[in-house]
């Protein structure tokens, strides 16, 4: 019989008019309601699963035998581990796969794991028969929060990351903390990271848009913190919560990226140059962890804020298990090459997402060229 398992679902992004919109499921147990998902959305009869290896299996068939059970025809893809899945010759043989499947425009790509399967996954399905439904289920915290929310998907080319890409809302994300009690330490600590930066751009967003915030700033329970987060902390949902409906808000006010959008790039610029220079040996959270401390420095070197956010946040990182300082064999010239290809990029200067008076406040259009950018990373290795 079928298992309907326990729990309130909290749907956000329903209510949003956007044109992008679209709705983010939460609640524990719901990989086993995948199948009523799609039978909700109307999806055709075919789906997709795309994961990973390293994904704990029972993940998966939890939510395969879900839809199976509502009569879907499964179909499965794994991709190999890591960051290398987002590679042009994966995303290739995920078209293939569509095709000798036959699959049709009302069918379904199920994306099941962390943020590299989410973004190579929805670009096939952003891309096969110019777009067919996602469906997407994060089953990293990072993933949760950022990766699988608000559409972005792509590819990482010889070049840099994320250099190909689309556009392609999901139909559904669906968020399972559950899935978070398999996640490896590192990776837990990674997903902090992340939430970090949406801590340290609250307050813009809460001005900007129609996002409103809990009882407690992000970065006051962030603050709170004594050591690093665990799986299971009672806190972790509503953190999860918050992060969601702040990044809705913005993906609602600026789908394509022309302005507001670009406020969740804060700590990106420096922390993509880390994670490809380091050959992707540093994860994305935490070059997002350096990179938003590196940007904290430079806004108070250019005086942009007191000196003592700086501090604060190297402690609460730091208390979290995420590193705040640039490892000693990553080269500051390599990263400064690899800053400069940066989407961002126009001509010698960069645009930059830097804080502005206090915590939570940036300013997204801030133009640093080449040379203050390398002075900069030369006080930053300084004041390590
Ligand atoms: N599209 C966007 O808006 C966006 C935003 C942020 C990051 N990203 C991308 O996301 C990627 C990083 O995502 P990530 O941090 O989730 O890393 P990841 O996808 O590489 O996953 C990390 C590791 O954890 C394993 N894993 C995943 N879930 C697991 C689980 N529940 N139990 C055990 N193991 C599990 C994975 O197989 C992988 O080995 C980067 O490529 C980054 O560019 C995209
Ligand atoms: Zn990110």
């Amino acid at each position: 019989m079928k298992r309907i398992p326990p729990g309130r679902v909290v749907s956000l992004g329903m209510k949003s008019n956007a044109p992008l919109r679209s709705r983010v499921d939460i609640c524990e147990g719901l990989r086993e309601r995948c199948g009523d998902v799609l039978k909700q959305i109307g999806a055709g009869k075919k789906v997709l699963v795309v994961s990973q290896a390293s994904i704990p299996s029972q993940w998966i068939s939890d939510a395969s035998n879900s839809i199976t059970d509502e009569g879907f025809e499964v179909f499965t893809h794994t991709l190999p581990d890591g960051e290398e899945c987002k590679s042009t010759e994966e995303l290739m043989s995920l078209w293939s796969k569509l095709q000798e499947a036959s699959f049709e425009r009302n069918d379904t790509v199920l994306a099941i794991g962390g943020g590299a399967v989410t973004d190579v996954a929805g670009f096939a399905a952003a891309t096969y028969l110019r777009g067919i439904r996602s469906v997407l289920m994060p089953t990293t915290l990072l993933a949760q929060v950022d990766a699988a929310i608000g559409g972005k998907t792509g590819i990482n080319l010889s070049a840099g990351k994320n250099l190909a890409g689309a556009i392609h809302m999901p139909e559904v994300v669906l968020i399972d903390s559950d899935v978070l009690a398999t996640l490896p330490e590192r990776d837990l600590q990674s997903g902090m990271g992340e939430i970090v930066k949406y801590a340290y751009i609250e307050r813009t967003i809460i001005e900007s848009t129609e996002y409103k915030p809990g009882p407690k700033l992000l970065i006051d329970v962030l603050k709170s913190f004594k050591s690093a987060v665990k799986a299971d902390d009672p806190s972790i949902t509503s953190i999860i919560t918050s992060c969601v409906r702040m990044k809705l808000a913005v993906v609602a006010a600026d789908p394509h990226e022309k302005r507001l959008r670009r406020c969740l790039n804060l700590g990106h610029t420096l922390g993509h140059a880390i994670e490809k220079v380091s050959d992707y040996s540093i994860t994305h959270g935490e070059g997002v962890s350096i990179g938003t401390v590196f940007a904290l420095q430079l806004a108070i070197s250019m005086g942009r804020m007191d000196a003592e956010h700086e501090r604060t946040a190297r402690a609460m990182l730091s208390r979290m298990h995420l590193p705040v300082v640039l490892p000693d064999e990553l080269p500051v010239e390599q990263l400064l090459v690899a800053m400069m290809k940066d989407k961002k990029r126009q001509g010698s200067s960069i645009k930059f997402v830097l804080p502005n008076g206090e915590a939570g406040l940036v300013d997204i259009d801030c133009v640093i060229d080449a040379d203050q950018l390398m002075s900069a990373l030369e006080d930053f290795v300084a004041h390590a």
